[in-house]
């Protein structure tokens, strides 16, 4: 291998040194990374990653990173033609929604999430039936259906500012049944459900945290809002994924235990050597899709693009704007 290539390949790992082995890293990934850099350039192609990737896709080929609200106001500005989505299909869905002319491809199309499978457009339409008048806010991990029948967006990191946004004393709030109940604790305002959980977080309970806490007293406990409120009751803090790195930026505690998709700690540890991240492991299967092969694949063939039928696009892309405009 000659010097330059050599040198550009220590820039390339350097961001995962403290993770992975140099070896692992030549021989699993770095084949693929070189590939997708180059692509990206010959495509004018930017890829945008949730933090639930995996660190080689997260700190060595991703342009953007964060969580779903970083993501869906990245995709507003974005310049170049074709985005490619590190995450699931709800987000590559947000960032066409508000990129209409620009390709957005993503990696794997059966990326999908139990949240935005748990309801449907027509129950939306039975819940307004049944409570006229009672403004609904959608977390965007739903499909563009069911943000077409809804008034307003949120995500996990601003869902308490969208339903305060309202003044209202109740709001109908899906599809994620804990994060409403967990807002509602927060801001006293009624909620009303639907009895959809993220598969990942509604399997952490206060018993787990208690036992991790018993092993490492000094431990931090920040848990994600997706997970049932008995678990937020037994952690220190709550927060968006985006909240839990910028109190680890800030705070910078010793021990901590994120309470949520087990990548986040992995990325987070690149990032953050001095804090121990205890690691419960519960991961995504539909996050993990997305591999650095098929980022490469989808780069090379242009597939798969994520198109929205167009009489949803309106109403859907209103419903995310007027979250974005809070
Ligand atoms: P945030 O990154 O917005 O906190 O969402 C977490 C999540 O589960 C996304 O699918
Ligand atoms: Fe959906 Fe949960 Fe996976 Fe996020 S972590 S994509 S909410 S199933």
């Amino acid at each position: 291998m000659s010097a330059t290539l050599m040198a550009s390949r220590d820039q390339l790992y350097s961001p995962v040194a403290h993770i992975m082995r140099r070896e692992q890293w030549e021989a699993s990934y770095a084949a693929d990374i070189e590939a997708i850099l180059r692509l990206k350039q010959e495509k004018n192609a930017v890829i945008l990653a949730h933090n639930y990737q995996t660190p080689e896709i997260f700190h060595c080929v991703a342009d953007i990173r964060g969580d779903s609200l970083a993501l869906a106001r990245a995709a507003q500005s974005v310049d170049a033609a074709t985005m490619v989505m590190a995450g699931v299909h709800f987000m590559a869905e947000t960032a066409k929604l508000l990129n209409p002319e620009k390709t957005v491809l993503i990696p794997d199309a059966t990326a999908g999430c139990s949240l935005a499978e748990g309801i449907t457009a027509d129950n939306v339409r039975e819940l307004k039936k049944r409570y006229p008048g009672v403004p609904v806010v959608t977390y965007v991990n739903s499909t563009a259906d069911v943000k077409a029948e809804s008034d307003i967006c949120c995500t996990s990191g601003n869902a308490r500012r969208v339903v305060e946004s309202l003044n209202v004393p109740r709001v109908i709030m899906i599809p994620d049944e804990f994060l409403a109940r967990n807002i509602e604790a927060e801001t006293g305002i009624e909620m009303l459900t639907w009895p959809a959980h993220c598969e990942v977080h509604e399997r952490f309970t206060p018993l787990e945290i208690r036992q991790y806490r018993r092993i490492h007293p000094d431990l931090t406990v920040i848990a994600h809002p997706e997970c049932p409120p008995e678990v937020l009751d037994a952690a220190d803090h709550s927060g968006s994924t985006a909240q839990m790195i910028d109190f680890i930026d800030q705070k910078k505690p010793q021990k901590v235990l994120l309470v949520t998709e087990c990548s986040m700690s992995d990325n987070l540890a690149a990032q953050y050597p001095q804090t121990q991240f205890v690691r419960p492991c519960n991961l995504c299967p539909h996050m993990k899709r997305i591999t650095l092969s098929n980022i490469r694949q989808a780069l090379e063939t242009m597939q798969t693009e994520v198109t929205i039928p167009a009489h949803l696009q309106q109403p859907a892309r209103l419903a995310v704007e007027r979250m974005l405009a809070i």
